[in-house]
Protein backbone atom coordinates (compact mmCIF):
# COMPACT_ATOMS: atom_id res chain seq x y z
CA UNK A 1 0.00 0.00 0.00
CA UNK A 2 1.62 2.92 -1.29
CA UNK A 3 0.53 7.07 0.25
CA UNK A 4 1.89 10.50 0.37
CA UNK A 5 1.72 13.45 -0.52
CA UNK A 6 1.78 16.22 -3.14
CA UNK A 7 4.81 15.48 -5.87
CA UNK A 8 5.95 12.29 -3.03
CA UNK A 9 2.66 11.09 -4.21
CA UNK A 10 3.13 11.25 -8.15
CA UNK A 11 6.89 9.73 -7.53
CA UNK A 12 4.35 7.11 -5.60
CA UNK A 13 2.35 6.52 -9.03
CA UNK A 14 5.05 5.92 -10.84
CA UNK A 15 6.69 3.63 -8.23
CA UNK A 16 3.12 1.97 -8.62
CA UNK A 17 4.10 0.96 -12.38
CA UNK A 18 7.80 -0.16 -11.51
CA UNK A 19 7.08 -2.63 -8.57
CA UNK A 20 3.78 -3.74 -10.95
CA UNK A 21 5.61 -4.36 -14.10
CA UNK A 22 9.05 -5.24 -12.57
CA UNK A 23 8.20 -6.49 -9.27
CA UNK A 24 4.90 -8.44 -10.12
CA UNK A 25 3.50 -7.11 -6.94
CA UNK A 26 0.10 -6.19 -6.55
CA UNK A 27 -0.18 -2.26 -5.06
CA UNK A 28 -3.18 -0.40 -3.80
CA UNK A 29 -2.02 3.38 -3.91
CA UNK A 30 -3.72 6.79 -2.43
CA UNK A 31 -3.10 10.19 -1.43
CA UNK A 32 -2.09 10.11 2.18
CA UNK A 33 -4.88 12.61 2.90
CA UNK A 34 -8.01 9.92 1.76
CA UNK A 35 -6.02 6.92 2.26
CA UNK A 36 -5.84 8.14 6.20
CA UNK A 37 -9.53 8.08 6.03
CA UNK A 38 -9.95 4.65 4.04
CA UNK A 39 -10.10 0.89 6.19
CA UNK A 40 -8.44 -0.69 3.36
CA UNK A 41 -8.54 -4.62 4.10
CA UNK A 42 -5.34 -5.79 3.83
CA UNK A 43 -3.90 -9.11 3.83
CA UNK A 44 -1.11 -10.44 6.21
CA UNK A 45 2.42 -9.52 4.83
CA UNK A 46 1.39 -6.70 3.58
CA UNK A 47 3.67 -3.22 3.97
CA UNK A 48 3.01 0.17 4.04
CA UNK A 49 5.32 2.16 1.63
CA UNK A 50 5.39 5.88 2.35
CA UNK A 51 6.96 8.31 0.70
CA UNK A 52 7.88 12.03 1.72
CA UNK A 53 10.90 14.44 1.67
CA UNK A 54 10.55 16.44 5.27
CA UNK A 55 9.21 13.29 6.40
CA UNK A 56 7.04 15.43 8.88
CA UNK A 57 3.92 15.73 6.21
CA UNK A 58 0.78 16.05 8.69
CA UNK A 59 -1.21 13.18 6.48
CA UNK A 60 1.64 11.49 5.32
CA UNK A 61 2.31 10.99 9.10
CA UNK A 62 -1.38 10.21 9.98
CA UNK A 63 -1.48 7.79 6.86
CA UNK A 64 1.57 6.18 8.40
CA UNK A 65 -0.41 5.23 11.79
CA UNK A 66 -3.48 4.29 10.49
CA UNK A 67 -1.48 1.76 8.21
CA UNK A 68 0.74 0.91 11.55
CA UNK A 69 -2.44 0.14 13.60
CA UNK A 70 -3.59 -2.64 11.42
CA UNK A 71 -0.07 -4.32 11.91
CA UNK A 72 1.57 -3.92 8.66
CA UNK A 73 5.20 -3.31 8.37
CA UNK A 74 6.43 0.39 7.32
CA UNK A 75 8.87 1.30 4.85
CA UNK A 76 9.39 5.12 4.44
CA UNK A 77 11.60 6.59 1.86
CA UNK A 78 12.33 10.15 3.20
CA UNK A 79 14.62 12.78 2.57
CA UNK A 80 14.98 13.75 5.97
CA UNK A 81 16.29 10.94 7.85
CA UNK A 82 15.80 12.44 11.19
CA UNK A 83 12.21 12.81 10.84
CA UNK A 84 8.79 12.13 12.86
CA UNK A 85 8.24 9.38 10.25
CA UNK A 86 11.45 7.96 10.42
CA UNK A 87 11.10 7.21 13.89
CA UNK A 88 7.98 5.47 13.16
CA UNK A 89 8.52 3.42 10.58
CA UNK A 90 10.39 0.03 10.78
CA UNK A 91 12.74 0.52 7.66
CA UNK A 92 14.01 3.78 5.84
CA UNK A 93 15.48 4.11 2.36
CA UNK A 94 16.88 7.86 2.16
CA UNK A 95 16.98 9.62 -0.49
CA UNK A 96 20.28 11.79 0.13
CA UNK A 97 19.25 14.57 -2.11
CA UNK A 98 20.34 16.86 0.60
CA UNK A 99 18.63 19.91 2.69
CA UNK A 100 15.34 20.99 0.64
CA UNK A 101 16.44 25.17 -0.07
CA UNK A 102 13.68 26.30 -2.53
CA UNK A 103 10.42 25.36 -4.00
CA UNK A 104 9.15 24.05 -6.19
CA UNK A 105 10.96 20.49 -4.90
CA UNK A 106 12.41 18.95 -7.92
CA UNK A 107 15.03 16.88 -6.81
CA UNK A 108 13.47 15.16 -3.97
CA UNK A 109 11.33 13.81 -6.64
CA UNK A 110 14.29 12.73 -8.98
CA UNK A 111 15.72 10.97 -6.13
CA UNK A 112 12.49 9.83 -4.83
CA UNK A 113 11.88 8.18 -8.71
CA UNK A 114 15.93 6.28 -8.20
CA UNK A 115 15.37 4.64 -4.82
CA UNK A 116 11.97 3.57 -6.00
CA UNK A 117 13.21 2.24 -8.89
CA UNK A 118 16.47 0.48 -7.59
CA UNK A 119 13.61 -0.80 -4.53
CA UNK A 120 11.35 -2.34 -7.87
CA UNK A 121 14.36 -4.16 -9.22
CA UNK A 122 15.67 -5.41 -5.95
CA UNK A 123 12.38 -6.46 -4.78
CA UNK A 124 11.70 -8.59 -8.17
CA UNK A 125 15.17 -9.88 -8.03
CA UNK A 126 14.11 -11.61 -4.30
CA UNK A 127 10.67 -12.31 -5.65
CA UNK A 128 12.75 -14.48 -8.42
CA UNK A 129 11.30 -12.55 -11.47
CA UNK A 130 13.63 -10.57 -13.24
CA UNK A 131 15.65 -12.26 -15.90
CA UNK A 132 19.65 -11.17 -15.45
CA UNK A 133 19.92 -9.68 -18.86
CA UNK A 134 16.52 -7.37 -17.89
CA UNK A 135 18.08 -6.51 -14.50
CA UNK A 136 21.84 -5.14 -16.04
CA UNK A 137 19.37 -3.34 -18.87
CA UNK A 138 17.85 -1.20 -15.90
CA UNK A 139 20.75 -1.29 -13.57
CA UNK A 140 22.54 0.34 -16.78
CA UNK A 141 19.69 2.91 -17.52
CA UNK A 142 20.11 4.02 -14.17
CA UNK A 143 23.83 4.51 -13.94
CA UNK A 144 23.12 6.58 -17.08
CA UNK A 145 21.20 8.74 -15.22
CA UNK A 146 23.53 11.94 -14.71
CA UNK A 147 24.88 11.68 -18.00
CA UNK A 148 21.48 12.30 -19.34
CA UNK A 149 20.59 14.46 -16.89
CA UNK A 150 23.43 16.87 -18.20
CA UNK A 151 22.24 16.36 -21.26
CA UNK A 152 18.90 17.77 -20.42
CA UNK A 153 20.85 21.34 -19.33
CA UNK A 154 22.48 21.56 -22.50
CA UNK A 155 18.91 22.40 -24.13
CA UNK A 156 18.15 25.35 -22.26
CA UNK A 157 18.18 27.92 -24.49
CA UNK A 158 15.12 25.46 -26.22
CA UNK A 159 13.82 25.61 -22.66
CA UNK A 160 13.79 29.02 -22.29
CA UNK A 161 12.16 29.54 -25.81
CA UNK A 162 9.43 27.70 -24.71
CA UNK A 163 8.81 29.01 -21.46
CA UNK A 164 8.24 32.45 -23.32
CA UNK A 165 5.28 30.23 -25.17
CA UNK A 166 4.09 28.93 -22.12
CA UNK A 167 4.53 32.10 -20.18
CA UNK A 168 1.47 33.52 -22.39
CA UNK A 169 -1.39 30.41 -21.86
CA UNK A 170 -3.74 30.96 -19.48
CA UNK A 171 -4.63 27.03 -19.20
CA UNK A 172 -2.09 24.41 -20.00
CA UNK A 173 -2.71 20.52 -20.45
CA UNK A 174 0.08 18.22 -19.64
CA UNK A 175 -0.47 14.84 -21.40
CA UNK A 176 0.97 11.36 -20.33
CA UNK A 177 0.27 7.47 -20.37
CA UNK A 178 1.33 4.66 -18.39
CA UNK A 179 4.51 5.56 -16.11
CA UNK A 180 4.33 9.05 -17.84
CA UNK A 181 0.50 10.33 -16.99
CA UNK A 182 1.85 10.93 -12.99
CA UNK A 183 4.79 12.86 -14.49
CA UNK A 184 2.20 14.96 -16.54
CA UNK A 185 0.36 15.24 -13.07
CA UNK A 186 4.10 16.60 -11.37
CA UNK A 187 4.46 18.56 -14.63
CA UNK A 188 1.46 20.87 -14.22
CA UNK A 189 1.54 20.63 -10.11
CA UNK A 190 5.41 22.46 -11.19
CA UNK A 191 3.55 24.86 -13.21
CA UNK A 192 0.77 26.23 -10.60
CA UNK A 193 2.80 26.14 -7.90
CA UNK A 194 5.93 28.31 -9.54
CA UNK A 195 3.83 30.70 -12.15
CA UNK A 196 0.19 30.39 -10.95
CA UNK A 197 -0.69 29.64 -14.55
CA UNK A 198 -3.64 27.14 -14.47
CA UNK A 199 -2.73 23.57 -15.53
CA UNK A 200 -4.23 20.11 -15.40
CA UNK A 201 -2.89 16.50 -16.23
CA UNK A 202 -5.20 14.37 -18.23
CA UNK A 203 -4.43 10.10 -19.07
CA UNK A 204 -3.48 10.66 -22.78
CA UNK A 205 -6.07 8.38 -23.87
CA UNK A 206 -8.93 10.44 -21.48
CA UNK A 207 -8.66 12.89 -23.64
C1 LIG B 1 5.65 20.07 -4.55
C2 LIG B 1 5.68 20.24 -3.09
C3 LIG B 1 4.58 19.60 -2.28
C4 LIG B 1 5.17 18.42 -1.49
C5 LIG B 1 4.13 17.81 -0.54
C6 LIG B 1 4.69 16.62 0.22
O1 LIG B 1 6.67 20.78 -5.18
O2 LIG B 1 6.59 20.80 -2.54
O3 LIG B 1 3.49 19.19 -3.06
O4 LIG B 1 5.60 17.47 -2.41
O5 LIG B 1 3.71 18.78 0.38
O6 LIG B 1 5.77 17.00 1.03
P1 LIG B 1 6.73 15.91 1.66
O7 LIG B 1 7.40 15.22 0.53
O8 LIG B 1 7.68 16.69 2.51
O9 LIG B 1 5.87 14.98 2.46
Amino acid sequence: VMTACGSAFYAAMVGRYWLEEVARLPVDIDVASEMRYRNPPLTPGSLGLLISQSGETADTLAALRALREKSVHILSVLNVEHSSMARESDVVLGTVAGPEISVASTKAFTAQLTVLACLAIATARSRGVLDPLKEEELVSALLDLPSRTAEIFKQGEAIRNMAKIVAEARDVLYLGRGSLFPIAMEGALKLKEISYIHAEAYAAGEM
